[in-house]
């Protein structure tokens, strides 16, 4: 069941909001982006003028570039990966994405988009999907993740829905699948796949560019009645 006491988590497809400072969440746009750009380098351009003016750095003024890095403000984070408990130390800003894949080399979620448009990112958090690519890993302090790499039973057989997608030839180039996969076994956990036309439905956060959609939604025909019944 929901946790109502917890934030709710960015699905693929959905515009986050943005955060309370003002500034753009990870997904606000290009919009977003682009006022931010703008006021950095409206900032910087009238610091640096006034440094050339009176003859002082950008460092005597108090003033950074507009290209500096930001602070790093570091973290410690406690979660369960694939069943596995694990305890990092990370960047307070990075995204799960990117801790999942180059802090514990899991690249099964793939980063397409980076913006919660595409859902190559797909992994569960607490049983839900999310676009890890959208979520702070400081989020999930805590919290349970299964990503592609752990969803087949330990045994060395495939879950249903990889099975399936073998079956059904439910992709080509593969960027997508896995997060197609993680997001098709929570279609089915949300009792969304009555019909094509609701598994379509409740699939139009993940996209294919290799349009393999027709066979995506047979895949998750085929899994779904063995899912319901376990
Ligand atoms: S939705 Fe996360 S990478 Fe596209
Ligand atoms: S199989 Fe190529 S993007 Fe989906």
């Amino acid at each position: 069941m929901h946790d109502k006491t917890r934030p709710s988590m960015p699905v693929p497809g959905e515009r986050p909001n943005q955060e309370a400072d003002g500034e753009p969440g990870a997904g606000a746009g290009p919009d977003a982006a682009l006022r931010l750009t703008r006021r950095r380098f409206t900032a910087g351009s009238l610091a640096a003028a006034t440094a050339a003016a009176s003859g002082l750095s950008l460092r005597e003024l108090g003033c950074s570039s507009p290209d500096a890095p930001a602070t790093s403000a570091d973290a410690t984070v406690r979660m369960t990966v694939n069943g596995a408990r694990v305890e990092l130390d990370i960047d307070q800003r990075s995204s799960l994405l990117d801790v999942l894949r180059e802090q514990l080399r899991l690249t099964g979620a793939k980063k397409g988009c980076d913006h919660g448009q595409c859902g190559a990112c797909t992994v569960h958090l607490d049983g839900r999907r999310v676009a890890s690519c959208l979520t702070l890993a400081a989020q999930a302090d805590g919290r349970e993740i299964t990503t592609i790499e752990g969803l087949s039973p330990r045994d060395g057989r495939l879950h249903v829905m990889q099975q399936a997608f073998i079956d059904r030839d439910a992709l080509q180039c593969g960027y997508c699948t896995p997060g197609q996969i993680m997001a098709a076994v929570a279609c089915v956990g949300e009792g969304n796949a009555g019909s094509a036309e609701q598994i379509r439905e409740a699939m139009s956060g993940n996209l294919c560019r290799c349009g393999a959609y027709p066979n995506i939604v047979a895949a998750i025909q085929q899994a779904a009645p063995e899912m319901e019944g376990t």
